[in-house]
């Protein structure tokens, strides 16, 4: 199947859960695709979605600046009778664009709640009378648009959830992609299959396959680069070029000298077998050199992202290839801002931190419509090792972006040492369901006590976290005697360490990485 054969849209309007709708409509094997609000009818008629659904979102409706959908796109999905699903946000934003009202409460609606079921036609299809359903609002509708009726109440909304009697439109106060919404995911199913129609046809299967003809028509007789660090992302991109090229690719892996404890030797094993021309760039002066005093994370990131493409096109150049593969994924791109209503998050080193002139004739990126999970599942499916998909992963500016000062080779000893025995220590325990593990090099100092001396000592933080696709995350609660253990082993082993701390904010507001 083909990606642009079922699709729903998911117009994200500031939800911290917009990527939970599109991955639940994923599980449901429908391709789903975040958009933004100023998606013009165009763009919309081009991507000739099943069905569209507006996410939640902090603002009100009726505020100034409040991001709302045109007009004319509103009336082009009316008009095309494309079936509209609104989520909180979304719900109150059709009561306002059909003629109903929505009002500010003072009384907020936040956790769990129980709602009376009132029609059971569409989306609420073989549903109990009462649902377990989770509410966060401040404000509600409290006058139906022409047209609709009332599909569900509770004590606090008694328009909790609403329906149009002639088009398909649904709107619900509350939130079915939540996990605490009992029968969230069988709602998204009635709407996905029940009111648009879907057959649930996509597959990574069929993903890698169409990728794979993809990479073969773009490439035809010629060579490509492929930008390889060793990370998940990049494994699998280089798994799917390899599988439509063969050995007219040239996998780059860059030493920048900002990775891992014995990094380099893994990933110049794991790949050294394979038909993809490996070669080892040892660019670690080259890195350093430019990042010199630079504290700035952006700035870091631009830097790493310029020296990756410039040494790329050099080995382009002496190959003779003309496209450039990447492993870019879809929370990168995100991240990056790369949306006009997005704000830019942090520039991914192979997105916002690339720089302007290029000169390869295409970048290809077989990876950037799936998040991770997804990724994950495609390298597995390509038959590639578990050390190398099951690792945490790591971002491409490498340990640069986990040090809050400069890059010196003394903060990324410590980060590099120290991440190395958090990494250990989370294994020797078998600790599971850890996203991401590892230790930050901080600026700042403090005073220790080391054999009767005093000492002004350096800090690092840990940060490990939990999350399923890294657009979240939860710091992982370990048990005390597992992070007293790597504290102590850090304390001991990198001399320059006297004190460690544990991040324990969840993302948001922070992100994994601390830069
Ligand atoms: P953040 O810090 O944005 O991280 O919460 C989310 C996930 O993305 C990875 N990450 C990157 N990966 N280039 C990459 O290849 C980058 O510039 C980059 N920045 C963050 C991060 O390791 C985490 O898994």
């Amino acid at each position: 199947m083909s990606i642009g054969e079922e699709v729903i849209l998911v117009v994200d309007f500031g939800s911290q859960y917009a990527h939970l709708i599109a991955r639940r409509i994923r599980e449901l094997k429908v391709y789903s695709e975040i958009v933004f609000p100023d998606i013009t009818e165009k763009e919309i008629e081009k991507i000739a979605p099943k069905g569209i659904i507006f996410s939640g979102g902090p603002r009100s409706v009726y505020e100034k600046d409040a991001p709302l959908l045109t007009d004319d796109v509103f009336d082009y999905l009316i008009r095309k009778d494309i079936p509209i699903l609104g989520i909180c946000y979304g719900h109150q934003l059709i009561a306002l664009k059909m003629g109903g009202n929505v009002k500010g409460e003072k009384k907020k609606e936040y956790g769990i709640a129980t709602v009376d079921i009132l029609d059971p036609e569409g989306i609420f299809n073989d549903l109990e009378n009462k649902e377990t359903v989770w509410m966060s609002h401040g404000d509600q509708v409290f006058e139906l648009p022409p047209g609709f009726v009332i599909t569900s109440k509770t004590d606090n909304s008694p328009i909790a959830a609403f329906r149009s009697t002639s088009k398909k439109i649904y709107g619900l106060q509350w939130h079915p992609e939540v996990v605490h919404t009992k029968n969230g995911q069988k709602i998204l199913s009635n709407f996905v299959y029940n009111v648009c129609g879907c057959k649930g046809t996509w597959d990574l299967s069929d993903f890698i396959e169409e990728n794979v003809s993809k990479i073969r028509n773009k490439v035809g007789s010629g060579k490509a680069v492929i930008a390889l660090s060793g990370g998940i992302d990049s494994s699998v991109a280089a798994a799917v070029a390899e599988k439509a090229i063969g050995n007219r690719l040239y996998a780059v892996f860059v030493d920048h000298g900002l990775l891992r404890k014995g990094e380099a030797e893994v990933v110049s094993k794991a790949f050294s077998g394979h038909d993809i021309n490996f070669k080892k760039i040892d660019a670690k002066k080259r890195f350093f050199d430019k990042l010199f005093g630079i504290t700035d994370p952006e700035k870091k990131r631009m830097v790493i992202g310029e020296e990756f493409i410039r040494i790329f096109e050099e080995e382009a150049k002496k190959i003779g290839a003309d496209f450039l593969v990447q492993g870019t994924i879809y929370p990168d791109i995100i991240e990056s801002g790369r949306s006009q209503h997005a704000d830019t998050i942090k520039s991914h080193h192979n997105v916002g931190g690339l720089p302007d002139s290029i000169s390869f004739k295409e970048i290809i990126e077989p990876l950037r419509d799936l998040y991770k999970d997804e990724v994950r599942e495609v390298g597995r499916r390509l038959g590639l090792p578990d050390k190398i998909i099951d690792q945490y992963p790591f971002p491409g500016p490498g340990l640069a972006v986990r040090i809050t000062g400069p890059v010196t080779e003394e903060n990324i000893r410590i980060c590099r040492e120290a991440s190395s025995i958090v990494e250990e220590e989370l294994e020797k325990a078998s600790i599971e369901n850890i996203w991401q593990a590892f230790a930050v090099t901080l600026e700042d100092k403090v005073v220790g006590v080391v054999g009767d001396q005093r000492k002004f000592g350096r800090i690092v933080a840990l940060r490990i976290v939990e999350s399923q696709d890294a657009m979240t995350a939860n710091f992982k609660k370990l048990p005390w005697d597992v992070l007293e253990k790597i504290s102590t082993r850090i304390t001991n082993e990198v001399p320059e360490v006297v004190s460690v701390a544990y991040f324990i904010s969840h993302k948001p507001p922070q992100t994994i990485e601390p830069c």
